[in-house]
């Protein structure tokens, strides 16, 4: 049966205390919205339609996407007034109504509401609580069928002692809700149009209304302050690692690790605390990862090391290769096969071959530097005359002594060697010494300045 995806994400979100509308608020560095619109999209609709209101220009601009029908909800009357909105461009059989600022729900727990819905019966998905203040009530009869929902404020005293509540997610035949929704009223105690009241209208036209349960309740959980959303990170992050884990690799501490994109991991990695990983990471076999460093759409090859405190960003590491503690790869740093990196050193744009080294202290730009290459201590490529970039090559073998500066472009061959201190401007060929200093004299019986005394 073909579906339409309706999200709301048109209310303010005043409790945020923000600029930012609340549904822009990031769990796990992506807006919640998105984590809402990807999960959708698994369910491969027909279509989704976002349906904004308050700062509805930002979360169009953040969000667009050519997949996604953006809805304006001018004035926020109520979550059926919302679905309203989004109704002239329904057209399939079954409409799942999901909200943007309940970003953990699963496609599995979807997947299972949506294989509930019949041209003769509805699903909610509904959740037992503890504490269900605030929350819609699932009114059963005697012999357990759902007759309505009842919000918290319209709600006996015997309706609160409910504790099934409604977690507003639901799928409906979409033949029907045009019907629904035209006869909603907002005669009630918030003067809303309220989506829930379409169950009692369902019940009445004969429908069943059968009903759903996330695995676990954070799915269904809403972030209307920063409390709940720090919430919701936490409980995503567990589950990061718990996944993590569950494919091979260590954590030394999943509850000092966190997940801001998608990792692909290998069997016997090892990640020390206060890691994070950002982007697309790809980590292979036997990597491992120290303290205190973060790793953004990066490539670790088989048995790579990154030791404490580095960055990397759009780097990649070969088999073998190490960095850090301390290293800062920019994105285009590629490391070769046991190629070593060590403390204080930033790579941007620059390939290194095969075992080739820079242990301490240098930058390298825009640079190739080929196998078994030493880079001494204060190195530098001085890759920018203030407008343009220039690259500096390296053969194999070449040995850069320390506190060179290689001012690009400019190419040194294999074997080649730089004296300490040396100012390269001029290409070095194969083999051979450059020397690219002030000569040393010493002056004999030189008299050092004396204070004069007052
Ligand atoms: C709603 C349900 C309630 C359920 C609860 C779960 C209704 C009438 N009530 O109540 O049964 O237990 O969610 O959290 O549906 N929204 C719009 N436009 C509107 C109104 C709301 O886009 O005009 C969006 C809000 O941004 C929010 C969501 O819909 O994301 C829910 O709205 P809210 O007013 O918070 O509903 P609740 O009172 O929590
Ligand atoms: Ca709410």
């Amino acid at each position: 049966m073909s579906l339409d995806i309706v999200i709301l994400a048109a209310g303010q979100g005043t409790r945020m205390r923000s600029a930012l509308p609340k549904v822009l608020h990031p769990v796990a560095g992506k807006a919640m919205l998105g984590h809402v619109i990807d999960t959708a999209r698994k369910l491969e609709p027909k279509s989704i339609h976002v349906v904004i209101g308050h700062g509805a220009e930002t979360v169009r601009e953040r969000l667009a996407a050519e997949d996604l029908n953006f809805v304006l909800q001018a004035e926020q009357l109520g979550t059926g007034h919302a679905v309203a909105q989004a109704l002239p461009q329904l057209s399939a059989e079954r409409v799942l109504i999901l909200y943007g600022d309940v970003p953990l729900i699963e496609v599995e727990t979807l997947q299972r509401l949506l294989d509930k819905v019949r041209e003769d019966q509805l699903a909610l998905l509904t959740v037992e609580l503890e504490d269900p203040t605030g929350y819609g009530r699932i009114v059963r009869d005697a012999g357990g069928v759902v007759k309505a929902i009842v919000e918290h404020k319209d709600a006996t005293a015997e309706q609160r002692t409910i504790r099934e509540g409604n977690t507003g997610i639901l799928a409906v035949p979409g033949k029907r809700l045009t019907d629904w929704l035209g006869r909603l009223s907002n005669d009630n105690a918030q003067g809303e149009y309220y989506l829930t009241d379409v169950i009692a209208m369902a019940v009445a036209d004969g429908l069943v209304v059968a009903t759903e349960n996330p695995h676990d309740a954070m799915e269904v959980q809403g972030a209307n302050d920063r409390i709940q959303l720090a919430e919701l990170e936490r409980h995503y992050q567990k589950r990061a690692a718990r996944r993590l884990m569950a494919q091979g690799v260590t954590l030394l501490d999943p509850a000092r690790f966190d997940l801001r994109g998608e990792a692909t991991v290998g069997r016997d990695v090892l990640i020390d605390v206060n890691v994070i990983l950002e982007g697309k990471v790809v980590i292979e076999d036997g990597v491992q990862i120290g303290p205190n460093c973060v790793i953004k759409d990066s490539t670790l090859r088989r048995g790579a090391v990154v030791k404490a405190n580095s960055h990397l960003e759009g780097a990649e590491l070969g088999a073998g290769a190490d960095c850090g503690p301390f290293a800062r790869l920019r994105p285009g740093t590629v490391l070769g096969a046991n190629a070593h990196v060590g403390n204080f050193v930033e790579l941007k744009n620059a390939v290194m071959g095969e075992g080739a080294k820079a242990g301490h202290l240098a930058y390298l730009g825009d640079a190739e530097i080929g196998a078994r290459t030493n880079i001494g201590a204060g190195t530098i490529t001085c890759n920018y005359d203030g407008a343009n970039k220039f690259r500096t090559v390296m053969g194999e073998d070449v040995f850069i002594g320390s506190n060179s500066a290689l001012v690009a472009p400019v190419t040194l061959g294999d074997g080649a060697t730089t004296g300490a201190g040396s100012i390269i401007t001029q290409d070095v060929p194969a083999n051979t010494l450059a020397v690219g200093r002030a000569k040393q004299r010493n002056i004999e019986g030189w008299k050092r300045p004396v204070k004069i005394k007052k």
